[in-house]
């Protein structure tokens, strides 16, 4: 029996150059009309959106055109004076998730004394249970991704100690499959979003020690389709982000050349919008700013030298992990 692949075909019109001026345009206007359909339909994420658009800009060295004071004013009122979580929207329930494009926010700006930093740092340390696992918020689900959001906003405010790190570790080992891969609990299905999350979680807890990297990279460059594109599992359809979860995580591996980087590089320029700006999931769907920061950080990761240097584990730039003294690890 034999599987038809799920894939797109890239057109001959398709761009096939970096738009990088549309991009920052794009990004600049987006939210400026705060009426807009897309923007109010994204308020139950917003704190992520302005950590997407931030990101970009600063890879694309014009991050002087977003609204750092209204940004900065905006991240103090999420935060939950009692429980010292962050939220994705003034009003809403604070979330890890939230919490974590914060204060990624905040050391891009190096303004983390904006909020009260030992009120996250409490906020983390109530959602670790007993097995290592993290909630996502008091509602109690667990999910590694939970995992890596606590690791990676601990260590960026340098209070990693506040949790217990071995469980944390373990808790994401726990996770790992007989493929090499990881899901978002224990016995659930290897997804390279997850497996982004678990490894990262290692590469900031200085664990990569404990990874099949052989298997894992294999499964990791498993996912590149004929198109040039990844998709996140087998036999789903290539999506531009999963060119960061999978190339972020071969990054860590030291593996990324195990794909074809000029394929790949194809794919993710064919996935720019020429008249609107921006990136989309696939060649021709309409963009937004999520795509468009893993569009950018993938042809980081692929050496692009108009776009600045971003750290495979952190998605920031490079120079913000420089400036905190952070060090991931990566495999030699
Ligand atoms: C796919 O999700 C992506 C993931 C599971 C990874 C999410 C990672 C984080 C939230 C950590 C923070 C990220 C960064 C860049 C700092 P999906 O639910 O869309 O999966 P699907 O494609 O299978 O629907
Ligand atoms: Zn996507």
């Amino acid at each position: 029996m034999s599987f038809k692949t799920k894939d797109v075909v890239l057109s001959q019109t398709r761009p096939t150059t970096l738009l990088l001026q549309k991009h920052a345009d794009y990004l600049a206007s987006y939210g400026l009309n705060k009426d807009d359909f897309e923007y109010c339909m994204t308020e139950y994420l917003r704190m992520s959106g302005i950590y997407w658009s931030l990101t970009a800009m600063e890879l694309m060295d014009q991050s002087s055109r977003m609204p750092k004071d209204d940004i900065i004013e905006f991240i103090s009122l999420c935060q939950d004076s009692e429980s010292g979580g962050i939220s994705a929207s003034n009003g809403h329930d604070p979330h890890m998730l939230y919490t974590l494009s914060a204060v990624q926010v905040l050391a891009m700006y190096d303004r983390s004394d904006a909020i009260n930093i030992d009120g996250v740092v409490k906020f983390v340390v109530s959602l670790q249970q007993d097995d290592g696992s993290f909630f996502g918020d008091k509602w109690g689900e667990v999910d590694t991704r939970f995992s890596f959001c606590a690791v990676m906003t601990l260590s960026l405010l340098h209070r990693l100690d506040a949790i217990n790190v071995n469980r944390a570790v373990d808790f994401v080992l726990s996770c790992m499959n007989f493929d090499g891969g990881f899901g978002s609990k224990p016995g659930s299905e290897s997804h390279a979003g997850l497996i982004y999350c678990c490894v990262g979680t290692l590469s900031i807890c200085k664990r990569m020690d404990a990874l099949k990297v052989d298997e894992l990279a294999w499964w990791l460059c498993e996912r590149q389709l004929p198109s040039g594109g990844l998709n996140g599992r087998p036999e789903k359809l290539p999506d531009l982000c999963y060119s960061w979860w999978v190339m972020a995580s071969l990054s860590m591996l030291n593996r990324i050349h195990w794909v074809d980087q000029e394929k790949l590089e194809q794919y993710i320029l064919a996935c720019q919008d020429s008249e609107t700006g921006g990136f989309s999931d696939r060649p021709g769907d309409i963009t937004d700013p999520f795509h468009t920061l893993f569009g950018l950080a993938g042809l980081s990761l692929l050496g692009n030298s108009s776009i600045k240097q971003v750290n495979p584990t952190y998605c920031m730039p490079q120079e913000t992990i420089d400036r905190l003294r952070l060090e991931p690890q990566i495999l030699l």
